[in-house]
Parts: C-alpha cells; sequence; structure tokens
C-alpha cells in the first residue's frame, strides 16, 4: 500500500514552552511484541508504540497465529503461542518501512518449522540484509534475499541451527538481535561480539522473559533449548523521538520544555551528549526506572550552540539522531564535523545525502563525506526541502523551519507516522510553526 503524500509547510512558530511527553520506544515495542508471542502465557504491553512499524511487526504476529489484543491505545495483550507455536502464514510478511521488524524476524523464522516470505515498502526493499543473512547461514538457516542481499527475503524451515561465535562487522543492534533470536532455536552457545557496545533491549528483555542470558556491553550469549515465560513490559517513551525538541527547544529562542520520562538506556543518548558540548542547556530531573530502563523528565532551555567535532565513540549510541544533529549543527556558530558515521547511508534514506541537499536547499554549507559531514552554522532560508520518506529527515526539517528566514515546504512526511504518530499536533502544542499540506497523491 503506498500512502498518498503528505506535504508539510513549517515556519517560525513561537518558543518551545511547556511539557510533553512522547509516544513509546519503537526497540522495545518490537522486541516486546515477539518475546511475547514466542512466550508461554499472556503478556501485558503498556506504553506500546502506535507506529506504522511496531504495528506491522503485531500484524505480522497475528497472521502467524498469535492473538494480540489492543483493548485501549498504546497497550497491547499478547497471547504467547511458546516457542515452536507459530503457524505458518500463507502469504508474503510485510514489514513495512521497518529494517528492525525485517532484520529481527529473519532471525527468529531461522527458527521455525516453516518457511516464510519477508517483505518491505521500497525504502525498505533497498536497505541492506546481508549482515544478517551471513550470520544466519553460518548458523546452519537457509535464507535467501532478492539480488544484492536485498529484500525480500525467503526464509525457510528449520534443519537444524547450531550456535556460532559471531564476531559482528558493523556495530549493529538489529543484527545482534537476529542472531541472537536464531540462538533460541540453536543447539549449544551462540554468542555475538560487537565493534562498539548497541542497545541491549533484546539481552534485557529476554532476560525478563526468564531466558538465561549472559551480556555485558559489546558481547552477549545465550544456549538453545529453554523458554519464555510471559511478563509484563512498560515501553519507555523514545529518546529518538524526544530528540527532535531537544534540538527544537535548543535553537528556538525563548523556550523551555519538559519532555517527560524519557527513555535513557545510555547506548541512546549520545545526542545528549553532542548537543552538552555544542553549549546546550539540558537538566535531568526525576531519573528513575521504568520496567526496568532508566528514564527522566529532560528539561531543555534555548542557548547558543557552537560547532563540534562528534567524537566517532559517540556514534552508534546516536545512531537515529543525526538528522536531527545536523539541523543543531547548521544553526550552531562555526563549523561540525561528523565522521566514522557511513551507517548513516543506509538507514530508512541515505540520511547524510538527504540531509545535506535538503539544508542545502535551505541555504546551509554543508559538504558530505563517504562516512559523515562537515557543516558549517549559519543562517537558514525558506525553501522547498526533500524528506525523501524519512521520518527522521522530516521531522529534523520540521525544526530546521523554525528558524528559518522563511516558509519551508518539507516533501514527503507520511512515513513520520511509521515512529511519531501524532508528531504534527503534539509539536504544534509546545509552539512549533507546523501545518499539514495534503494528502495530495
Ligand atoms: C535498532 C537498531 C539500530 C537503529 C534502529 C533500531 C533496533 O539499527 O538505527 O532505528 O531496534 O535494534 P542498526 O542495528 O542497523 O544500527
Amino acid at each position: 500500500m503506498t500512502a498518498p503524500r503528505l506535504d508539510w509547510l513549517a515556519g517560525t512558530g513561537g518558543p518551545l514552552r511547556g511539557d510533553l511527553r512522547v509516544p513509546g520506544d519503537k526497540s522495545v515495542s518490537h522486541r516486546a511484541v515477539m518475546l511475547g508471542a514466542l512466550a508461554g502465557g499472556t503478556s501485558e504491553v503498556e506504553g506500546f508504540l502506535e507506529g506504522e512499524d511496531t504495528r506491522a511487526t503485531a500484524a505480522i504476529f497475528a497472521r502467524l497465529g498469535v492473538r494480540i489484543d489492543a483493548p485501549s491505545p498504546s497497550r497491547r495483550v499478547v497471547h504467547g503461542v511458546g516457542l515452536h507455536g507459530l503457524q505458518p502464514a500463507p502469504d508474503a510478511l510485510d514489514c513495512g518501512n521497518a529494517g528492525t521488524g525485517m532484520r529481527l524476524l529473519a532471525g527468529l523464522l531461522a527458527g521455525q518449522a516453516f518457511d516464510s516470505t519477508l517483505v518491505g515498502d521500497a525504502s525498505l526493499s533497498r536497505r541492506p540484509m546481508g549482515r544478517v543473512i551471513t550470520p544466519l547461514r553460518a548458523m546452519g538457516a537457509h535464507v535467501e534475499a532478492g539480488e544484492g542481499g536485498l529484500p525480500p527475503l525467503r526464509i525457510y524451515a528449520n534443519k537444524g541451527l547450531q550456535g556460532i561465535d559471531f564476531k559482528s562487522p558493523v556495530a549493529s543492534a538489529q543484527v545482534k538481535s537476529a542472531v541472537l533470536l536464531a540462538g533460541l532455536y540453536a543447539r549449544g552457545t551462540t554468542r555475538v561480539r560487537e565493534p562498539h557496545p548497541t542497545r541491549d533491549y533484546t539481552e534485557r528483555m529476554l532476560a525478563a522473559f526468564g531466558w538465561p542470558v549472559r551480556f555485558s556491553p559489546g558481547e552477549a550469549s545465550l544456549e538453545g533449548g529453554h523458554r519464555l515465560r510471559a511478563t509484563s513490559v512498560v515501553v519507555p517513551a523514545d529518546f529518538s523521538s524526544a530528540a527532535f525538541f531537544l534540538v527544537a527547544a535548543s535553537v528556538v529562542p525563548g523556550s523551555d520544555l519538559r519532555l517527560r520520562q524519557v527513555g535513557m538506556n545510555p547506548r541512546r543518548t549520545g545526542l545528549l551528549d553532542a548537543l552538552r558540548a555544542m553549549g546546550a542547556d539540558i537538566t535531568v530531573e526525576a531519573a528513575g526506572e521504568q520496567g526496568g530502563e532508566p528514564v527522566a523528565d529532560l528539561r531543555v532551555r534555548h542557548s547558543r550552540l557552537r560547532g563540534v567535532h562528534v567524537p566517532e565513540s559517540l556514534v552508534p549510541d546516536m545512531i537515529d539522531e543525526f538528522p536531527a544533529l545536523f539541523v543543531a549543527a547548521a544553526l550552531a556558530e562555526g563549523e561540525t564535523r561528523v565522521s566514522g558515521a557511513a551507517e548513516l547511508r543506509v538507514k530508512e534514506s541515505d540520511r547524510i545525502a538527504a540531509m545535506a541537499a535538503a539544508l542545502q536547499a535551505l541555504g546551509a554549507r554543508i559538504v558530505e563525506t563517504p562516512d559523515g559531514a562537515i557543516i558549517q552554522g549559519g543562517r537558514l532560508r525558506g525553501g522547498e526541502a526533500d524528506s525523501h520518506g524519512d521520518h527522521r529527515v522530516a521531522m529534523a526539517l520540521a525544526v530546521a523551519a523554525q528558524r528559518a528566514d522563511g516558509e519551508v515546504r518539507i516533501r514527503d512526511c507520511a512515513n513520520v507516522a511509521t515512529s511519531f504518530p501524532g508528531f504534527e499536533a503534539l509539536a504544534k502544542g509546545v509552539g512549533l510553526g507546523l501545518q499539514a499540506d495534503g494528502p495530495v497523491g
């Protein structure tokens, strides 16, 4: 299904003020449905992200024979069928725009006694799957992809998986998770080592569902042959959704905004460090825990930002936040350098190219490099900028427009609903100048 095209018209709003809570974490929501489905018993998920990506994952499990009730928005009750209780679906399973959905499911489905096909939308169909296919094949899985290792993925019935000791060439939580999920069905030990630690939600959630798993930053291992037991999952608010407001309130004069109960897993909060190094005024308040994850309120006030050289070691901890960071850099004083971030080229869009083209269209001076960009801070003007159908590029440009000299038309914003349904209303409610223009196609 192709969504009708939706443009945004964005321009100077007021200062950002007030309080808001952004929707639930996308990574945690995907995993809660997956593990709930494979557990014995009924799992409750509170704070589930009602985004298109995570709803696609829930719909896939419904097609695999799992009853999932939605008693109210952001709640799911997953009636688990046990590790071996999934049923084959008669035709392809549609992951939509979700790389997390497809890559994690590739691992999970490699363990099943039946064949499956995974497909995705145009963007997902351009994203590399070789990174999960290689380790899964090494475990004995039979997985086929389209030309060049791209989707669709055909995953054949499990004829006996074997644990591996996998040294991943990329720092990717999706790759790690795919291998660990296949490892649930494998003989012996499955171990993943990463070049840099990535988010550990799969490991934490497996433990919460009662599966013995050993993990430390950069490494995780488990044995096959245990069982998952139903539990309740409380999903924290998504730091990556909060990120747009952290930048918006930092760059719009007079802003003073509180973001409530944001997930603060240290593998996600790299942007906080980067923004603070740029001079942002962000304070962490009411730090606590929710569902085993650190959460906190973030108070952000306007301040003058200056350019920085983002340390490469910070890149994996802010991998989804570069569209927002690029906007902060374009509005800061001086030069910002990003390197070691080639992964940005294989996200929902090529985020280096998409952000460079869009910010250049608004008058920014930004030079692409193979693995990053060099951005000179300055003024932005109104005009037209293309999000390339990438949710995070669209939201980042809406933030940039708040400081542009004229109105900005942002093209192709419908995919914001994949990760942040209701962004427009929430953003307008705290002062962002933003208006939908469409659907038009
Ligand atoms: C995710 C991992 C990251 C991130 C994505 C969500 C996850 O991708 O960019 O938005 O939930 O595991 P990579 O594993 O490709 O880095």
